[in-house]
């Protein structure tokens, strides 16, 4: 049995190819293992940010490549075509992190009747979020178009739970206002979103590109819109809370500079811009650093509870998805072609932000 896999040159990331790669006969699955067929998934800067942190964060082990290249991780779904595991069935449904390839065999553990998680020896040493895969055969919020904003959102918008939450536990490191850096981005406005669904008002800011800034306007949950260009427009002496999604080292100085030390929080989340560099200056206000959603889960669940932190959020998903279809617009993409333009079209900043891209290696 083979696979199609669509890998990157971990070093030159505009370099990608097609190959196939060989898996067990289904007849021939270790005990246990599952053959999945990886049926869509979503794409979107996101994963274009776990390529560029692909060592780092060890992504490139999750799905492993020959020689120089890897395998882009991609939330999406997969169907069990073989098992070889007793409580679970050919047909079955999974949502969860998987390779852009047609194929993936799992080595099922700790089957639930939620979910299940591979225990591959390789994909062991990362955070356990990334192994585990949902059960969501039958599951309606996981079907057609809403399966879509679940795959395409729903781990984006996490992180912009996480933050929101942490920036209230810190009231805010007493600024009353928000700068968002690409904030067309669908974590940005996520998190827009959030700061605004509560009663003490914030004034959010979202930072964009010019190409970007009337699609911004459009979302509804930012109070005010500035493109790169215009950040010295911003007001100079009051306190702001940074949330850096472009990870951008000039545009952060350029904030830095112009806010000083009124910048009371700056946080680092995204890469969006590719344009960090490892030796930056130290910057006036507060020293920038990388927000880790791992920390703030753990204490969550410590201070909620079991459920406290899914209940929360499923709260926050659940007045969140219906905003989704006036703001972003599905895609489907399907075969080795449409894979491929648009890997290059995210990876090289094409993609209007109006559209959320589903892709699979199947015509
Ligand atoms: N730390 C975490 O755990 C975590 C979790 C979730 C997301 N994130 C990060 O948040 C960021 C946003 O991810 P997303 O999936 O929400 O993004 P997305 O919706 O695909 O965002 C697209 C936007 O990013 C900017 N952009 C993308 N590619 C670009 C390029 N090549 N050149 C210049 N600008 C580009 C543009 O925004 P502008 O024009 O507005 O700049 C574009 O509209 C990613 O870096 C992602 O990894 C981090």
């Amino acid at each position: 049995m083979n696979s199609t896999d669509f890998i990157v040159a971990r070093d030159a990331f505009q370099e990608c190819k097609f190959i196939e790669t060989n898996l067990a006969e289904a007849n021939s699955l270790p005990d246990e293992a599952l053959l999945i067929k990886v049926d869509r998934f979503a794409f979107t800067a996101n994963n274009i940010t776990y390529a560029t942190l692909g060592e780092q964060l060890k992504y490139w082990q999750l799905f492993p490549a020959p020689e120089v290249f890897g395998n882009i991780p991609v939330w999406g779904f997969g169907e069990v075509i073989a098992s070889r595991h007793p409580s679970i069935e050919i047909g079955e449904r999974l949502f969860g992190y998987f390779p852009m390839a047609t194929h993936l065999v799992i080595e099922a553990a700790d089957v639930s009747k939620r979910g299940l998680r591979d225990a591959a020896a390789h994909r062991q040493g990362v955070a356990p979020v990334y192994n585990a895969y949902a059960r969501v055969s039958g599951n309606a919020a996981f079907e057609g178009l809403n399966g879509d904003y679940q795959a395409l959102l729903r781990p984006l918008f996490m992180l912009s739970f996480l933050v929101d939450d942490f920036l209230r536990e810190h009231d805010f490191f007493g600024a009353r206002s928000v700068v968002l850096s690409s904030a067309s981005s669908k974590t940005a406005f996520g998190l827009a979103h959030l700061l605004h669904s509560h009663p003490e008002p914030t004034h959010v800011t979202g930072l964009t590109s010019a190409a970007n800034a009337d699609f911004v306007r459009s979302l509804g949950c930012y109070d005010d819109v500035v493109t790169y260009d215009r950040i010295e427009a911003l007001p100079k002496d009051a306190p702001v809370a940074f949330v850096d999604m472009a990870g951008s080292s000039a545009l952060r100085a350029r904030l830095h500079h112009h806010v000083n030390d009124a910048v009371k929080y700056s946080g680092q989340i995204g890469l969006t811009h590719r344009g960090f560099s490892p030796n930056e200056p130290e910057l006036p206000g507060a020293k920038p650093a990388w927000f880790f959603a791992p920390d703030q889960i753990r204490k969550r669940a410590r201070e909620w509870g079991p459920g406290g932190i899914d209940q929360r959020f499923g709260a926050a998903w659940s007045a969140f998805a219906p905003t989704l279809p006036k703001r972003l617009t599905v895609i489907q993409g399907r075969g080795p072609a449409a894979v491929r333009q648009i890997y290059l079209d995210t990876l090289n900043g094409r993609i209007p932000p109006a559209q959320g891209h589903m892709l699979s290696l199947w015509d």
